[in-house]
């Protein structure tokens, strides 16, 4: 029952008489608000503080701004993206740096076999159960078990939810049933949480939220293939290694060494490359980490280049017979 005022008390003009009805609103207005205020400082500073990605020595040449453009302009007309390349040519960084310029918190996943509809979306992390036993009355025993649970959101309803970047990695490695979930998202802009029920179940997909997702073109036929309707909604965009200047700035860059030596490391990597069957392929990747030992070192001959190359191209050889032959490729470079 509410009890409502007929004859409101004015002094001056102004009513000094409130109902109780009154009293609480602005009571509940006033509290609620303020959680709803600390509540927003705390989102804004773990998004600030954890979701902004940091991107290091960033090289931008007219190459790597040319793919970036591509992304950018699709994800400008709200289509996801899918980056598609060899191992280590860079797509991971140009995703990320992409996410970084939106200015929009980024949430990330990496796909593989084990991933499921609840690691994309959530569930519910714990179920609190309270037990009330009221033996007030010696011969009256109530009993009452409250059990509530706590849903917790997973990066893909984040995303969904406060318009956050998706950045979706090696995301062919995950089954297709397990991205199910992103088919009505892309579709009709709704995320359906199967799991909740009433009207928690669907969530509108914020007009921010935007996805990139990477593949690596060597395992990308051979994984789980996604499903045709996905694939329909996406835009893909094949990444090859960058060129030769840029592989070099790169490589210079990410390991502090002079871009003269970079070029040769460069050179003799690319000319690896040339001579190795795809699945041997060694990217960026392998050129900045021998950049890096060489730095360690102090030195920067080509002896030590051709060591340290053999050094990391054999994580990729099968056996003793296929490393001498690669040993052999080495030493002519
Ligand atoms: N534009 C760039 N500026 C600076 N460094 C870069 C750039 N692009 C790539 N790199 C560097 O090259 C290396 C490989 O890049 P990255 O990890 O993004 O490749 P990837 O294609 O995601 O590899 P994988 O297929 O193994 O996931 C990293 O050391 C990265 O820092
Ligand atoms: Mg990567």
């Amino acid at each position: 029952m509410v009890y409502v005022a007929k004859h409101k008390r004015k002094v001056m003009g102004k009513q000094i008489h409130q109902t109780l009805f009154e009293k609480r609103k602005k009571l509940d207005g006033t509290e609620s608000s303020l959680s709803k205020i600390r509540k927003e400082i705390e989102k804004e500073k773990v998004e600030s503080e954890y979701l902004i990605p940091e991107v290091k020595n960033w090289i931008e040449t007219d190459s790597v701004k040319e793919v970036k453009e591509r992304v950018k302009n699709w994800l400008s007309l709200k289509h996801p993206v899918h980056i598609i390349g060899p191992t280590g040519c860079g797509k991971t960084l140009l995703a990320l740096q992409i996410a970084k310029e939106r200015g929009r918190p980024t949430v990330w996943i990496n796909g593989d076999e084990s991933i499921t509809t609840t690691d994309l979306i959530g569930g519910y992390s714990q179920v609190e159960v309270t037990s009330i036993r009221d033996k007030y009355i010696h011969n009256v025993f109530k009993d009452k078990d409250i059990l509530k649970a706590d849903w917790v959101d997973n990066p893909l309803t984040l995303a969904c939810k406060y318009g956050y970047t998706l950045f979706y990695n090696d995301f062919s490695r995950s089954r297709a049933v397990a991205n199910n979930v992103l088919l009505s998202i892309f579709s009709e802009g709704i995320l359906e949480l199967p799991t909740q029920f009433g009207e928690g179940r669907y969530v509108k997909v914020h007009p921010d939220f935007r996805a990139i997702f990477t593949s690596n073109s060597i395992e990308y036929a051979g994984i789980h293939r996604p499903q045709d309707a996905l694939l329909d909604r996406m835009v893909g965009i094949y990444m090859d290694y960058y060129d030769r200047e840029t592989e070099a700035k790169i490589i210079a860059a990410q390991s502090g060494i002079k871009e003269e030596y970079a070029l040769l490391i460069t050179d003799m990597l690319r000319s690896l490359r040339s001579k190795s069957p795809p699945e041997e392929l060694i990217g960026t990747r392998a050129g900045v980490m021998v950049a890096q030992a060489l730095k360690l070192a102090n030195r920067c001959d080509k002896r030590s280049i051709k060591q340290l190359l053999a050094d990391v191209a054999t994580s990729k050889t099968k056996n003793l017979n296929h490393f001498n032959e690669k040993m052999k490729i080495i030493e002519k470079l």
